[in-house]
């Protein structure tokens, strides 16, 4: 097979055997989203180039080197969103909703695209589950969301990352905070990188997220922002921290975050893991309280964090996460001549009107055929109908899995089959339960007695 190209570098396609389980991610990320108050907002997968470089940040490592822009037709600078927040607060600000009701809770699924080095964890095309609460300072706000993203590790049953957080303070907290990094970096001058050197004087606090090792090392011993926090900013910090006590989440304060993106004020934090190699960070956010008045609006202040899906489906691998079964094939009607395949069609859509999973055959293929096609499928019932069947009205119902057979009435069929069903899954649930209790039962007794 000679194929003319494969999918490009950096990107990744998901499967029909995988796309269960990023399906379940994300309705259970939209669950739990719902529960806080989150709605979804969807925004297009390209933007004028300006919003990203006015609210990225044109210091920033993703838009100096990683944006995918390009000239559309029409002369207009378009770039493929390298994240999620903007696009939300431009479409926020655009469509007037800082007239509903404040907060406004927002949650977004998005593709997104980054020029990077691909490696495990790193693509170029990839999906991130977010979250934006616009239009409140508090920081019941900070432990709300962070504790939205914690939600949804443990209801998946991912476990092991760490949260860590800090404070990168506001503007005016940070002008003491620039001086004092940029006489530390004035000294390693000569060592810093290119593009460093070039932040040195506009943004030196970016020089603390370089991804070249010389520039990490140096930046090990620079100043901590936590060491030069307005009062407000200290005190807002102090009641973040209260607050996830208060709900019982873990956290450490590492004064050495600082994000990737300019927009970020005060509280920023991360949910960390060891175990899928560099790129551990599954999980970043923090509070942007400027970026509204940044794109055009009025002050708004606001928060949010976006994980990454493929690296949080990377760890549920490494951790053998369970997902739960795929549906099945609930029946296959093998079918043979045209009147049998005609019943079949009839009996198959108004089961699956019901929600049963069930097929016939589309391929005009021989009832042995068929009935290695539904083995395949794992259907836990076949049924077979032919010219007989049609004519006697009955057929015999197989169970895959006990291999017993019922005899049916076609005229009946439809609502025999699903109390057939209802019975058969009443009876594999009873079969699991029993097996955990002989396993379970004594010690939970134990335990609580
Ligand atoms: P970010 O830290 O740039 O923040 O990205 C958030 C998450 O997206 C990362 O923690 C990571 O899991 C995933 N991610 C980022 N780049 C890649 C990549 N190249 N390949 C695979 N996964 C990646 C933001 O994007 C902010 N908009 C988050 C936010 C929302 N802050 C406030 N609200």
């Amino acid at each position: 097979m000679a194929l003319v190209t494969k999918a490009v570098k950096g990107t990744q396609d998901i499967l029909p055997g995988e796309s269960f389980k990023i399906q379940y991610i994300e309705a259970t990320a939209l669950d739990i989203a719902k529960a806080y108050g989150f709605r979804e907002i969807r925004t297009p997968v390209f933007e004028h180039t300006e919003l990203f470089s006015r609210g990225v940040g044109d210091t920033t490592d993703v838009v100096q080197k990683e944006m995918y822009t390009f000239d559309d037709k029409g002369g207009r600078s378009i770039t493929l969103r390298p994240e999620g927040t903007a696009g939300a607060i431009r479409a926020f600000l655009e469509h007037g909703l800082f007239n509903e009701p404040l907060p406004q809770k927002l949650c977004y699924l998005t593709s997104c695209y980054r020029y990077e080095k691909p490696q495990a964890g790193r693509l170029r095309e990839f999906h991130q589950f977010g979250v934006e609460c616009v239009g409140t300072a508090s920081p019941a706000a900070d432990a709300e969301v962070i504790s939205l993203a914690k939600d949804l590790f443990d209801f998946l049953g991912v476990n092991g990352l760490k949260l860590e957080i800090n404070s990168i303070g506001c503007p005016e907290c940070r002008k003491k905070y620039y001086e004092a990094l940029r006489a530390y970096f004035s000294d390693y001058k000569s060592e810093l990188c290119e593009t460093c050197l070039g932040r040195l004087e506009r943004n030196p606090m970016r020089i603390l997220d370089c991804k070249s090792p010389v520039c990490g090392k140096i930046s090990a011993g620079a100043p901590k922002i936590t060491d030069y926090l307005c009062d407000d900013c200290r005190d807002h910090f102090e009641k973040v921290q209260a607050y996830l006590d208060a709900i019982d989440i873990e956290y450490t304060v590492n004064p050495r975050i600082v994000r990737g993106l300019d927009y970020y004020t005060r509280t920023v934090f991360e949910f960390v893991s060891t175990e899928i190699g560099a790129q551990g960070t599954v999980c970043g956010g923090g509070r942007y309280d400027g970026l509204c008045e940044e794109l055009g609006g009025a002050k708004t202040p606001a928060l949010g964090f976006a994980m990454g899906i493929e690296r949080l489906m990377l760890l549920m691998e490494k951790q053998k996460t369970e997902y739960p079964a795929e549906q099945k094939c609930n029946l296959y009607i093998a079918s043979t001549g045209d009147g049998a395949l005609k019943k079949a069609m009839q009996i198959t859509t108004q089961l699956r009107r019901d929600g049963m999973s069930v097929q016939f055959d589309v391929a005009g293929r021989s009832v042995k055929a068929q009935m290695k096609y539904a083995n395949k499928l794992g259907a836990e019932f076949t049924m077979v109908l032919g010219d007989d069947e049609i004519s006697s009205g009955t057929a015999k119902l197989k169970n895959m899995q006990t291999g017993k057979e019922t005899q049916v009435t076609l005229d009946t069929f439809v609502d025999d089959f699903m109390n057939i069903a209802i019975e058969q899954s009443m009876a594999a649930l009873q079969e699991s339960f029993e097996i955990d209790e002989s396993i379970d039962i004594s010690s939970i007794i134990g335990n609580k007695f």
